[in-house]
């Protein structure tokens, strides 16, 4: 080949190179960074999901590693996942691994939550003469680890995070049972009101400082993220779930109640009395507990 003609196209064959490794490392610069604490299954995972298809770069953390390799062979390369459990604190330390392996944060998700303390129906006095009340205690424990502890844990980290780079948005997952005790898991709805009054408190702090911090408390109904969930009142398939929510995070909203007819539910459910009340968790409630648990999972509100 005549010599001029080869460097003609040795010089195009380098800029087409160097213009597609410059595409591409611009690409994943401008790809916002997402993290999702407890996203094997469920809401977590679906959210994880629409994240990857609206161009973000997904960071997930759970315990179970089978159902997180599964996730990112569907997801492909934009989702990336570290193993930890948000009981211990050394979770700390791979949720910096996937920040730094993402290139940052923009958004994170406290997802992981866990309803335990439903394990025992607690409705009926003979129940409650026989309760195995160690065993209660023991689930008790769990959830407020996971949903108490461990929430304010992550959510600590964020905000430290957040504050050194002068801006973030923080999502926690609560619920609608963050409004009033359920008398089908009290624990569960008391560490869901810790959420949320945790995040109003710190939303304030953050305002007051005239940091731009957002705060997004997102407040499910029933979802169909498990059997026991099936055949309750407005339940709302997973897609749709997940797409609310992530327009709620979008707009960035301060409370989203998923769907919005929950909100009124959520109303509805401060204002009545006891009796009503009463008579509205033992009709509409989680009936089912005498599927087992153990092997369920656990259903959720
Ligand atoms: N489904 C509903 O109807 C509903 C309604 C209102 C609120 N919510 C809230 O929505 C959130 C998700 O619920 P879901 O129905 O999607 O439940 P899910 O299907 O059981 O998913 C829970 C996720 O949290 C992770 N997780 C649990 N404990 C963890 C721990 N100690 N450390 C790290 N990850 C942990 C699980 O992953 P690993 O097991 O792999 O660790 C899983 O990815 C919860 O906070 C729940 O309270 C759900």
């Amino acid at each position: 080949m005549h010599k001029g003609l080869y460097y003609f196209f040795s010089i195009a064959m380098l800029s087409v190179f160097l213009t597609k490794i410059t595409k591409a490392a611009v690409t994943i610069y401008e790809k916002k960074k997402v993290i999702i604490i407890g996203a094997s299954s469920g809401i977590g995972r679906e959210l994880a999901s629409v994240f990857v298809k609206n161009g973000y770069l997904v960071g997930a953390l759970s315990r179970n590693e089978e159902k997180l390799k599964a996730a990112q062979e569907e997801f492909g390369e934009d989702f990336i996942y570290e193993l930890g459990d948000v009981q211990n604190n050394e979770s700390i330390d791979s949720v910096k691994t996937l920040i730094t392996k993402l290139g940052g944060c923009d958004i994170f998700i406290m997802n992981a939550g866990i309803w335990d303390d439903a394990r025992q129906d607690l409705h009926t006095k003979a129940v409650l003469e026989t309760l195995d009340w160690k065993q209660l205690l023991i689930d008790q424990q769990n959830v407020i680890n996971t949903n108490v502890t461990g929430f304010s844990h992550m959510a600590n980290f964020a905000f430290e995070y957040f504050v050194q780079q002068k801006q973030g948005h923080f999502v926690g997952i609560s619920s609608v049972d963050a409004v009033r005790g359920n008398p089908w898991a009290p624990t569960y709805s008391a560490s869901k009101a810790f959420e949320s009054i945790f995040m109003q408190g710190w939303r304030s702090i953050f305002e007051m400082a005239e940091l731009p911090i957002h705060i997004t408390d997102i407040r499910p109904g029933f979802i169909a993220t498990h059997p026991l969930n099936e055949g309750m009142f407005w339940i709302e398939p997973l897609d749709v779930a997940g797409q609310a929510i992530f327009e709620a995070i979008q707009s960035k909203e301060k409370i989203a109640y998923i769907t919005k007819r929950w909100e009124t539910f959520a109303q509805y459910l401060l204002t009545v009395p006891d009796a009503t009340y009463n008579f509205l968790a033992s009709n509409f409630g989680i009936r089912s507990l005498d599927i087992n648990l153990e092997n369920q999972g656990s259903a959720i509100q």
